[in-house]
């Protein structure tokens, strides 16, 4: 592959994102979190750009459609490498716009890598099963076949990883891909553009992997019910998640929703807290408290309540706030104005609501948008429990038995991720058994956030249902075919039916 200089491309952002626009003067304002000044100005896409994107995907699909599987995974491989070449460069940028510390940027990148790899490979296993038919001579199978062009609308807080999930799975599936990331961050999605656009040169197919960038209500719409994407995949809010499935189920179309969580931690009076600790605070700190799988409540047997306060706060002290590309920082701002807003609000209600502030619960006077990571003591009925904010505040309650721990945090309206830190191997085998946790991921001495790629991800209820990444989760974006072959010279009937035609 020819490599070519990403800081040069990006110096260069504002005209290249013209590539994205229409004839729309619409522009969306990219702001740097860590001191409120605009970065750049993105042209957004037009309704007749609109119109040309989905004509390109449908016609790159009818052509990379047809590539056998392996050969679509050669191509995917050449991205992770322009990934993996990247990284440096990828990171910062995410930090710049986003806010997340460059560690956990390096990770993100690092995600993308791993499923492309897992893509690559994925790419000679798309395996069907094979059947034994009842009739005579008969041989039955299923195969797995190309889907469609697949939308993909990414959020603000994973900017790259979460599309690259989508994309390099689909993509291997045969499949071209729209993505439609945040508006927040579209900066590093034009990054990953131009690198795709540079290795995706030498493909015999065209439009594999494009880019949209709107915020434009009526676009998105256009988008949305576009009947060329037989698959649209959301990750964001339930509400708005709720109003694109519904939309999407209107032309049945499928949607992979991934709707955020209110995530739990239990910590039994076995646990070790030197495991514990840790996990608590880079699920309740990390990324700002801006994951999906960041932890929102903390529920601690009564007999460790003390102890696990103590060790918090001390943890809590050390936690360096700050501009997210400095090496020591552990925190960084949150995305805009309107999340310290959120989080204000969320301080008031709880101080209302009689919750009792154990650190934090304000923000730094200083420029950009940076709060204090926030715990709070609260009784099992505390009315916010159940409520998801992307903030960084983790509620911390007592409970008797486990029995009780577990139904306290199933009652969350999401299902996304949770965990237990215990030494038991009964209560380990509880929390994980038809009566344990009603998430989509169940962690044993493990924090809920920072999943690997090689499983599914995902989760119930609120969080929509959508299993993406790893496991089996690239069915989603394949056609299932069921394909019976006579090869005798009877037409034997199914069932045992007869229809004697003389
Ligand atoms: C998200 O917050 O939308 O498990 C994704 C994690 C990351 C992915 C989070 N691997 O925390």
């Amino acid at each position: 592959m020819k490599s070519f200089n990403l800081q040069e491309k990006m110096k260069g952002v504002y005209s290249d994102a013209l590539g994205w626009q229409g004839d729309d003067a619409d522009f969306i304002s990219v702001t740097n979190p860590s001191d409120g000044t605009e970065i750049a100005r993105v042209a957004s896409a037009s309704h007749d750009s609109i119109e040309s994107f989905i004509s390109q995907a449908q016609s790159g699909f009818n052509v990379w459609s047809t590539i056998p599987a392996p050969k679509r995974g050669e191509m995917i491989r050449l991205l992770a490498n322009a990934f993996r070449e990247h990284k440096e460069d990828l990171a910062n940028l995410i930090s710049l716009e986003m806010g997340k510390i460059k560690a956990e940027s390096l990770g993100e990148v690092q995600e993308m890598i791993d499923i492309a790899d897992f893509a690559v490979t994925l790419s000679r296993q798309l395996y069907g099963l094979t059947m034994t038919s009842e009739r005579l001579q008969h041989r039955m199978y299923e195969q797995w076949l190309p889907l469609s062009p697949v939308l993909v609308i990414t959020a603000f807080n994973f900017p790259v990883a979460v599309w690259a999930w989508n994309a390099m799975i689909a993509a291997v599936c045969g499949n071209t891909v729209i993505w439609k990331p945040s508006g927040k961050t579209p900066l590093v999605a034009i990054a990953i553009q131009h690198i795709v656009n540079e290795v995706m040169k030498t493909s015999d197919a065209k439009n594999v992997f494009s880019l949209c960038i709107t915020e434009n209500k009526a676009l998105l719409q256009q988008l949305v019910d576009s009947p060329i994407f037989r698959l649209v995949s959301f990750t964001g809010s339930t509400p708005v998640g709720k109003v694109i499935a519904e939309r999407v189920a209107k032309r049945l179309g499928r949607s992979l929703l991934e709707l955020g969580g209110n995530n739990a931690v239990i910590v039994d009076d076995s646990a070790n807290l030197n495991l514990a600790i840790p996990a608590i605070v880079f699920g309740a700190v990390g990324t700002a408290g801006q994951r999906c799988t960041s932890i929102r409540r903390l529920i601690v047997h009564h007999t460790k309540m003390d102890a696990v306060k103590a060790k918090l706060l001390a943890a809590y002290q050390q936690i360096k706030i700050g501009d997210p590309l400095q090496a020591d920082v552990l925190m960084g701002p949150l995305i805009d104005a309107q999340a310290v807003a959120l989080y204000q609000q969320t301080i008031q209600d709880i101080m209302r609501l009689g919750g009792k502030i154990l650190c934090g619960g304000h923000t730094l006077k200083q420029a950009g948008n940076f709060v204090m990571p926030t715990l709070v003591e609260v009784k099992p009925d505390f009315p916010l429990l159940l409520e998801e904010r992307f903030v960084p505040i983790v509620y911390v309650l007592p409970y008797q038995d486990l029995t009780q721990a577990i139904a306290l945090q199933n009652a969350a309206h999401h299902g996304l991720s949770s965990a237990l830190f215990t030494n038991r191997l009964r209560d380990a085998e509880q929390f994980l058994s038809s009566q344990g946790s009603d998430c989509g991921i169940a962690n044993i001495n493990i924090g809920p956030s920072g999943a690997e790629i090689g499983g599914a991800f995902g989760g119930e209820k609120d969080t929509g249902g959508g299993r993406e990444a790893g496991s089996d989760a690239w069915k989603a974006y394949m056609r299932r075919q069921t394909v019976t072959v006579n090869w005798g010279d009877t037409l034997p009937l199914a069932q045992g039916i007869r229809f004697d035609i003389s």
